[in-house]
């Protein structure tokens, strides 16, 4: 069963402003504006212009906060899987809040030290970190590698002799537990290229112990992302303590159990736990199996971010047609990659109330030159060209996986802290995007 959420066979109906917006706890209407906590979102639009993102920074610490109580009283921690959300101030919040981070590049490595956190709090996972990579994380101090194979085990080892230090890790494990989730974001199951699998993890941890460059550490698994029950992850987490009793059976002592990150978020009508409830029920299997007091580790991305952002866009034109109308917006696909790529669905909610257009259903397409540029499909809206749209739920893997195709600069970014907001990335110009170019002589 694929739960990933697309798009609606018959046409969304409008907006109900009396009923809460899909998965956005921080967004409401008041006197027919919509608002994100206490800031009215078409005044930040007048300001600074579409498309652009806003972020609540309430809804980021309240998300971390589900975590943190399921965590209470335990020897467990939250490293941010910032592939979500790369952003500066949103990794110095999370820095803040007490996160440490999930990196899976150099390039993720630098913003968490130019974000102020440590590299001690960073584990760096991933199929394919260069040597290069591993030296600078190495280097750098970080506090675990997630090994993805034997060749990849072999390197780590050969660069921590070179630099004469000795690497920490942990073996990610593929348990080949289906999440029940979109194909391209399943992680876990044995025909994807993630991790070391089930039954040829015993030897490869056999032979990490005779490799003098590499601590053991730990064991890892990561089985996908937006999932949206809890029965995967239950399942995942026996798989795995089944592998420690069975590697612990062999003197090697595993010392922290990370879980990776993949608790889904409401896009539309998901019921995804939430991570307290989750871990209610994880660690009472944790507890039953006798593994409570070991050090916990989970790497959450989209549940932390993904609800606390939108995009804001401006109406360009309504196109009429006789089999579609196309509502055109100047966001596109290159600044909120999702839909394209997985069909995905975000809600679209009007920043004013106040239209007097006719309701109409709407394809609501960017103007980018691909059929496949589009941020919603079959939606009712009361639309006129020049009014501000809001697509919800585009905290997580939008800008982070956002381009500059059609030679379109990525959107500015807001946090908003009740009444005030900051500025935490300017819009990007042509000239930022092409300094690097060179003409010919
Ligand atoms: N840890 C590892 C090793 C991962 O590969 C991922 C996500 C995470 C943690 C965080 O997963 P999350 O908690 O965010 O589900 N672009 C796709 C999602 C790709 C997820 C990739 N890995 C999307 O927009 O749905």
């Amino acid at each position: 069963m694929n739960t990933t959420p697309s798009q609606p066979e018959s046409p969304e109906g409008l907006i109900n402003p009396n009923t809460p917006l899909p998965g956005a706890p921080e967004l409401h209407y008041a006197e027919g504006q919509l608002h994100l906590e206490g800031v009215a979102l078409a005044d930040l639009v007048k300001q600074l212009g579409t498309p652009l993102f806003a972020y609540s920074k309430r809804s980021m610490l309240e998300a971390l906060k589900r975590y943190q109580l399921g965590f209470a009283g335990r020897r467990a921690r939250v490293h941010y899987a910032m592939k979500a959300n790369s952003n500066l101030a949103i990794l110095q919040l999370f820095a803040r809040a007490g996160c440490g981070f999930d990196v899976v590049s150099e390039g993720e490595l630098d913003r968490v030290l130019a974000a102020g956190g440590l590299a001690q709090d960073v584990i760096f996972s991933g199929v394919g970190k260069t040597r290069g990579e591993i030296a600078r994380a190495l280097k750098a101090g970080i506090l675990c590698f997630n090994v993805e194979s034997t060749p990849e085990l072999e390197v780590i080892n050969a660069v921590a002799l070179e630099l004469g230090r000795v690497a920490p890790i942990s073996i990610r494990v593929n348990p080949n537990v289906d999440p029940k989730t979109h194909p391209y974001i399943s992680t876990g199951l044995k025909d994807n290229k993630f991790g070391v699998a089930h039954e040829e993890t015993l030897a490869l941890y056999q032979h990490a112990c005779t490799l003098k460059g590499l601590r053991i550490e730990g064991i890892d698994c990561h089985i996908g992302s937006q999932i949206t029950t809890t029965e995967p992850y239950v399942d995942a987490l026996n798989r795995v303590l089944d592998l420690v009793e069975q590697i612990e059976s062999h003197g090697i002592a595993i010392h922290h159990l990370d879980f990776g990150g993949g608790l889904g978020i409401q896009y539309q009508d998901d019921t995804p736990p939430d991570a307290n409830e989750l871990w209610k029920t994880l660690w009472a299997v944790l507890d039953a199996r006798g593994f409570g007091n070991r050090q916990i580790m989970v790497e959450p991305g989209r549940s932390l971010v993904g609800n606390a952002g939108v995009c804001l866009s401006t109406v360009q034109y309504v196109k009429p047609g006789k089999h579609k109308n196309f509502c055109i917006v100047d966001a596109a696909m290159n600044d909120l990659p999702r839909p394209a790529m997985y069909e995905a669905f975000h809600a679209i909610a009007p920043v004013s109330l106040h239209s007097s257009a006719a309701p109409a259903v709407y394809d609501v397409v960017g103007p980018v030159c691909e059929s496949g540029d589009w941020l919603g499909r079959h939606r009712t809206l009361q639309v006129s060209a020049g009014d501000v749209l809001a697509v919800l739920s585009a905290g997580a893997y939008c800008t982070s996986m956002s381009s500059n195709y059609n030679t379109r600069g990525r959107a500015a970014e807001v946090l908003v802290d009740l009444e005030r907001w900051h500025l935490i990335r300017e819009r990007e110009t042509t000239a930022d995007q092409i300094r690097l170019e060179k003409l010919l002589a």
